[in-house]
């Protein structure tokens, strides 16, 4: 056999062997649909990931769960740890619901001066602050079902107390009023919390995480307001030098794509009060498949998101048994300046380079036109299009189900279309294509990153400017690829790069 041939052979047979184990659909962590590198439990439901702290040398996820079944219900705290941001291993559950209600979403920090005072021998504790919703009261008609509240761990984490004192900040009267993000304002020696209340964000401070003041609201006239506000963030972020800080709101419905998404707002925050650079609405996430993102906490300059993937249009409805919803992989943010605009980047984090698996698939199998059998489940495709035209990449079956993901020039937009990916029917919303704008101003090159997980994808395009996450159902797994570019877009630099899966040891 000639190199070359005997080259293609090989690459032919392991990404052949890659899709077979696909195919095999016992065992946890290895069912039909089951993400092979994205967190998602063992087993039941979860939603928004929570809690996020790095802590010695730890990545912590906590995540809204309930460990009853596989729709949403009484809401407790998973726990999963991370060395890596890539293998997590699932703990007991951190937090119970108890006579002040569910336990909703919320944050986590490191109390290393122990302001708290919840430290003890030496130990700094970690502080969550959640939301407790108490479903009676809802019932009741009642608008103050929603308090901020306390728990702490002096053990890194493993096991928690409730505060005595909750909550620690009582609703004033407004029915949405949840998802405490906190963090240490070092300039002024104190803890800022962003909360979001309805239609816009309040932020109070406190010195000791118990005591709360109000400061400031933002937003009830900027930004999209098709649904409720929830999940926000703040944080600073540089670029060239200068610090700015972003506002991160999750709104439910409302988003690009129908139902949940991710908007954010780059401004000044002094203190007290958060100011936007402008009025327009922007996007963390065009896809219809990334809900509740925000960072971890404790990071230093780095900032890393992570979402839920899922949309609450049919999120209690996805064809999955064991387990229901995973999160999307963590994104390092970044800002970009375009046309005078401040945008916020994502990209994926680089630890995900860390379970690359290789041989590298290269441009001369992958080209343009041709298709690729065998591929496997998980993988990142990479590539570069230097003459700017439609193209796409297509993913498909043998029984005709496909996944469509491409570029439209005369539109400018990224697109995903599911509408025959398999599985569409458990909810009319769903097969619906998603598009997203192509916001860079640079005519001549785009870089283009696809995360591929066995039933969800998520695009990077143009340095992480446009980023779009959506999942799918195939009734067979996906096992070819197809790269159109049928414009005369000039696709170079392809690269098919299969991932390992996190869960097998
Ligand atoms: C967002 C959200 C939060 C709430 C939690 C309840 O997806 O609705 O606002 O705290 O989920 O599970």
């Amino acid at each position: 056999m000639k190199n070359k041939s005997k080259f293609m052979f090989l690459t032919f047979m392991i990404i052949s062997c890659y899709a077979k184990s696909q195919d095999r659909k016992v065992g946890p962590y290895n069912e039909r649909y089951r993400p092979q590198f994205h967190f998602s439990p063992k087993e039941h439901w979860t939603n928004d990931p929570n809690g996020m702290v790095y802590f010695n040398n730890t990545w912590h996820l906590f995540f809204q769960y309930y460990p009853k079944d596989i729709i949403w219900g009484p809401m407790h705290w998973g726990h999963a740890i991370s060395k890596d941001l890539m293998h997590w291993d699932e703990l007991p559950i951190a937090l119970y619901p108890d006579s002040l209600g569910y336990i909703f979403s919320g944050s986590a920090v490191v109390d290393s001066n122990n302001t708290s005072g919840f430290g003890r021998d030496g130990k700094t504790p970690l502080v969550a602050i959640f939301t407790h919703h108490d479903p009676k009261g809802e019932k009741e008609g009642k608008n103050n079902f929603q308090n901020e509240s306390l728990a702490y761990s002096l053990d890194e984490g493993n096991t928690w107390t409730k505060y005595k004192g909750n909550p620690v900040l009582k609703n004033p009267g407004i029915k949405d009023f949840r998802d405490p993000k906190v963090m240490w304002y070092a300039k002024e020696k104190r803890w800022v919390m962003t909360l979001a209340t309805l239609d816009h964000i309040t932020f109070y401070s406190s010195t000791n995480l118990k005591e709360w003041k109000k400061e400031s609201e933002f937003g009830k006239e900027v930004g999209a307001h098709g649904g409720v506000w929830e999940c926000p963030d703040l944080f600073p972020l540089k670029l060239n030098g200068k610090t700015f800080w972003v506002l991160i709101v999750n709104l439910n419905p409302g988003g690009p794509n129908g139902g949940s998404a991710t908007q954010y707002f780059v401004g000044e925050f002094d203190g007290n009060k958060f100011s936007a650079i402008d009025n327009n609405t922007r996007w963390v996430d065009y896809g219809p498949d990334e809900y509740a993102g925000i960072t971890w906490s404790n990071t230093g300059s780095r900032k890393i998101f992570l979402g839920w993937m899922s949309n609450w249009q049919y999120a209690n409805q996805v064809p999955t048994e064991k387990w229901r919803n995973a999160m999307t992989i963590p994104k390092e943010l970044g800002l970009k300046q375009v046309n005078g605009k401040i945008l916020l980047t994502s990209n994926p984090v680089r630890e995900l380079a860390g379970i690359v698996r290789s041989p590298v698939v290269v441009n001369n199998t992958l080209s343009t036109g041709k298709e690729v059998e065998g591929i496997p489940g998980q993988f990142i495709l990479k590539f570069n299009v230097n003459k700017i035209n439609d193209y796409s990449v297509i993913l498909s079956n043998n029984v005709g189900e496909k996944l469509i993901i491409g570029y439209n020039k005369a539109k400018k937009q990224y697109f995903i279309d599911r509408a025959k990916s398999g599985k569409i029917d458990f909810n009319p919303e769903f097969a619906k294509t998603a598009y997203a704008p192509r916001l860079t101003n640079n005519s001549s090159s785009s870089d283009i990153e696809l995360v591929i997980d066995v039933s969800s994808v998520e695009l990077f395009a143009d340095n992480g400017l446009t980023a779009m996450t959506s999942i799918f159902f195939p009734t067979r797994s996906f096992n070819h690829l197809q790269i159109q570019n049928s414009k005369g877009a000039i696709i170079k630099n392809l690269k098919l790069l299969p991932l390992k899966s996190i869960w097998k040891k």
